[in-house]
């Protein structure tokens, strides 16, 4: 039995996305439901931040004796390595827990090695689970703030945020009026799910498309729409969210071949003409170049690839700002 898992790959669960009310600000669970209001001020704390960050050796004592702990139970290269940096950049003491080499293999449970971490008394837990709601389970059964750094198939609330900061910044702060289409594997992203729920909050729209078997028969009900080719999807948008394809995550049989799927649904340089003047071409990382990506196109001019890598280290000092000063606050 696998003990790291709550809940397999099963979709997460009702209440798994409350996140940021008013009465516990410690944890962010995920975008659903956030009101912009709350969605915008954490944009404007992530461009302060990043401001100074751009000042060469910046450092600061915000976070002087809060304790963070990032539990990583799924590999991570760019949400792991900024979570440490924002929280060395503020001044936190932190810790990294990875799932390999841990008393995980000796049977140990998720929980329990996470109630090790506040017996230590760590204030915030940044946590990957492969399991929907996790988050939400732990903020159910611990003192410290959580932090979702991706649960599953649910949420990836702070990529969420780096991608909206780095829309905001393309689009001139202006989110009415504007369409973002993501292209690829859905049913498996909580990337989209994180992106739907704050641009569509924000007043963005969202089309999504994808081969068949990767589009959730319900994901109209996230509040986006739906189009049957990639062109349909990209003629006249604002930007483009290619999507790695989520094999760690995919049951078998869901797609014909790569080379298949890149030349239908690809983001290749023709296609980009197809989008208005300015547009943009987003992705959350890993890139697959020449699955989901064409290299010219992750490296051309409308990239905006390791801009919004350099947006995730200012909006985690944010978040982990915001989550930190409730410290205390909330019994
Ligand atoms: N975008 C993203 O979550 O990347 P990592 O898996 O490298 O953290």
């Amino acid at each position: 039995m696998d003990r790291t898992s709550l809940m397999g790959h099963a979709p997460a669960p009702p209440g798994a996305g409350a996140f940021l009310q008013a009465c516990d600000e410690r944890h962010l669970l995920g975008l659903e439901g956030v009101p912009p209001e709350s969605l915008l001020n954490l944009l404007d704390s992530a461009r302060r931040y990043r401001e100074k960050l751009r000042t060469p050796r910046w450092c600061s004592d915000e976070l002087r004796g809060v304790t963070v702990c990032n539990a990583f139970f799924e590999d991570s290269t760019r949400t792991r390595v900024s979570f440490e940096l924002a929280e060395q950049r503020l001044g936190a003491m932190h810790t990294t827990f990875a799932a390999s080499g841990s008393s995980l293999s000796k049977g140990e449970t998720m929980l329990d090695t996470l109630r090790v971490m506040t017996a230590m008394h760590v204030d915030l837990v940044v946590v990957r689970h492969r399991s929907a709601g996790s988050p939400a389970f732990l903020a159910r059964h611990l003192d410290a703030g959580i932090i979702n750094a991706g649960d599953g198939e649910h949420e990836h609330p702070t990529q969420g945020l780096l991608d909206l900061l780095t829309l905001a910044d393309a689009w001139n702060g202006r989110f009415e009026g504007k369409r973002l289409a993501i292209v690829g594997d859905i049913a498996h992203s909580r990337v989209a799910r994180s992106a739907i729920f704050g641009l569509t909050a924000l007043g963005a729209t969202v089309v999504i498309a994808g081969p068949p078997t990767l589009i959730p028969a319900d994901a109209e009900s996230l509040g986006c729409t739906r189009a049957g080719t990639v062109e349909e999807a990209m003629r006249g948008a604002d930007g483009v969210m290619a999507l790695r394809l989520q094999r760690e995550r995919m049951e078998s049989g869901l797609l014909a071949s790569l080379g298949e799927y890149a030349r239908v649904w690809g983001i290749h340089r023709e296609r980009i003409g197809l989008m208005r003047p300015g547009a943009v071409v987003l992705h959350p990382g890993p890139m697959n170049r020449g699955v989901e990506i064409a290299p010219d196109v992750a490296d051309g001019c409308e990239s905006r690839v390791f801009m919004q890598v350099e947006n995730g280290l200012a909006v985690r000092c944010a978040v982990l700002a915001h989550c930190a000063a409730t410290l205390g606050e909330v019994s």
